[in-house]
């Protein structure tokens, strides 16, 4: 008898802890006792926002999503590739406006992870945190990559000029090991070293980049903002030279047919553009460093999915009326569709800039995605479920230096270790995740605490979140009846995540509650 007793009351107390709630008003009185320096505006969160978004989506991606994957596992979509593009922005929007409510309501570090906490409790909370590692931490890494990629690309249009390693570096020293297998089993002469029989391979470049953006956050985030801004002029000048001068080029029978395969081609090609806008939601993370959060936050969100949407919509339109996409294209437009289309047109000055266009986009999108990641650990460790060394701010930039350097750290780990293409994909599982988590977030908090101000307010709630839900719950479905080794990998996240909290999470906090439950004994023995 004792034993069950014993046995409920324990599975009454996990339960209770695991679902415990965080209040709002005590975020906002944690964030304002401990918080981030404030120091970004509206333009700030707009050169964030659009630093964010456009980077390998536009510059890369939208090749495959306009006329389908070379293996032909995936449909393009052809000219109608404008009407993907509109269905993957409404997508963002029905998340983008919920982000907004929340942003606006508890504009605290943490994004989707906080929200999290202040609806559906501890364990739930944990788990949006380490899905949101997904999103951001595995993101930047493949977006390193991809980085890495559009250098080497770059640098072998200077073979007259540069000496060969350097536009010609070895392939040990620019891949992954398993991009490098590929190749090696593709050309056999291809040379990469091993060690005890393993093959040794470097992403140097990306290793490279990322070491840099670290250093380049630890330095602070209006810095950081300030260099995206510079980022996402040299991206936007350049998308913009692509527009106007393909604009004169346009075939208008490329666009026949509109839809080379129909429906099914559109959808296809909404999911894989759907990765191009990813990025927005890393805004919601640095609320707690928004000078004026409840005004400039939704304009933020908003603002720079609009405009985002609009320069790829125009993007889209030259790019169909350059190359004909309804039936087999050159590889080269799958991995470079911009520069391809002007080297086609003659204008292989333009595609030098493109490539440029891409690296500074490219950079843009690390420096968010690693602030993110950051900014997210930050929240966590605040909570108990992280080391308390992630807080430790600098005294002189406000900015987490040690938790900055250990992200830096584990993502060179990582660019080691980790395939490309699964990354990539992952990091679109952890998006879905954490936006179908923050429109059901909203509709939860609008019943638990329908008195809290919103100074943003969801237009047509529940329909707005719902819908939300249901375009990305769709989209995650989608991807995982294609058996993937991310599809796989996912549930193996979630349950090493699980694993993690209940050995070190879940014991941290019951500690801190219990030295918290002590100093309050104390004081009360005082008489304080
Ligand atoms: N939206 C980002 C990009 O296209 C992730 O690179």
């Amino acid at each position: 008898m004792a034993e069950k007793f014993t046995r409920a009351t324990f599975t009454r107390n996990f339960l209770k802890n695991i679902t415990r709630i965080k209040a709002p008003d005590d975020m906002l009185a944690q964030a304002k006792s401990q918080g981030l320096e404030k120091t970004l505006g509206v333009v700030d969160l707009i050169m964030l926002g659009v630093g964010a978004i456009i980077g390998s989506g536009i510059f890369a991606v939208v090749g495959i999503a306009a006329a389908g994957s070379a293996d032909g596992t995936s449909l393009g979509a052809g000219p109608a590739l404008t009407v993907s593009m509109i269905i993957a922005a409404i997508a963002c929007v029905f998340s983008a406006l919920c982000y907004s409510e929340f942003a606006t309501m508890i504009p605290v570090a943490g994004g989707a992870y906080t929200y999290t906490f202040a609806t559906l409790g501890e364990f739930a909370a944990w788990m949006v945190g380490w899905v949101l590692m997904l999103e951001y931490a595995i993101g930047f890494i493949a977006v390193a990559c991809a980085w890495a990629n559009h250098l080497v690309e770059f640098l072998a249009g200077f073979s007259n000029v540069l000496p060969s390693w350097l536009s010609k570096p070895p392939i040990w020293l620019t891949n992954d090991v398993f991009t490098a297998a590929t190749i090696k089993a593709n050309n056999p002469d291809v040379f990469i070293p091993t060690f005890l029989g393993v093959p040794i391979c470097i992403n140097l470049p990306a290793i490279l980049i990322v070491l840099l953006i670290t250093a380049i956050l630890v330095k602070g985030t209006k810095d950081s903002a300030k260099l995206a801004g510079i980022m996402v002029f040299v991206k936007l000048g350049v998308i913009a030279l692509f527009v106007l001068t393909g604009a004169f080029y346009v075939a208008p029978e490329n666009w026949t047919p509109f839809a080379p395969n129909g429906v099914e081609g559109i959808f296809a090609g909404a999911f894989i553009i759907f990765f191009a806008y990813i990025g927005f939601d890393a805004l919601a993370t640095a609320a707690e460093e928004c000078k004026n959060p409840q005004k400039d936050l939704p304009i933020g969100i908003l603002g720079s999915l609009i405009i985002t949407t609009i320069v790829y919509i125009a993007v889209a339109i030259v790019l169909t009326g350059i190359q004909n996409t309804s039936g087999a294209v050159p590889t080269e437009f799958l991995k470079a569709p911009l520069a391809f289309c002007m080297s086609k047109i003659g204008q292989n000055w333009a595609a030098g800039f493109i490539s440029i266009g891409a690296l500074a986009g490219l950079t843009s999108v690390l420096l968010v995605l690693e602030m993110a990641s950051t900014r997210i650990l930050y929240a966590m460790s605040r909570d108990h479920f992280l080391p308390s060394s992630f807080q430790k701010l600098s005294e002189k930039t406000k900015s987490p230096v040690f938790l900055t350097w250990t992200v830096g750290i584990l993502a060179v780990v990582g660019i080691l270790t980790l395939n490309l293409n699964v990354a990539a994909e992952l990091c679109n599982y952890g998006t879905f995740t954490s936006f179908i988590i923050v429109c059901v977030a909203v509709l939860i908090l609008r019943k638990t605490d329908p008195n809290r101000e919103r100074p943003f307010k969801v237009p047509f709630c529940p329909i707005t979140p719902m819908l939300g839900i249901i375009c990305c719950g769709g989209l995650m479905v989608y991807k995982s009846m294609q058996a993937s080794s991310s599809a796989l990998l996912f549930p193996v996240w979630l349950g090493v995540g699980a694993i993690i909290y209940l050995l070190y999470g879940f014991i941290k906090n019951r500690n801190k509650e219990n030295e918290l439950h002590r100093e309050f004994v104390q004081n009360k023995i005082k008489g304080k």
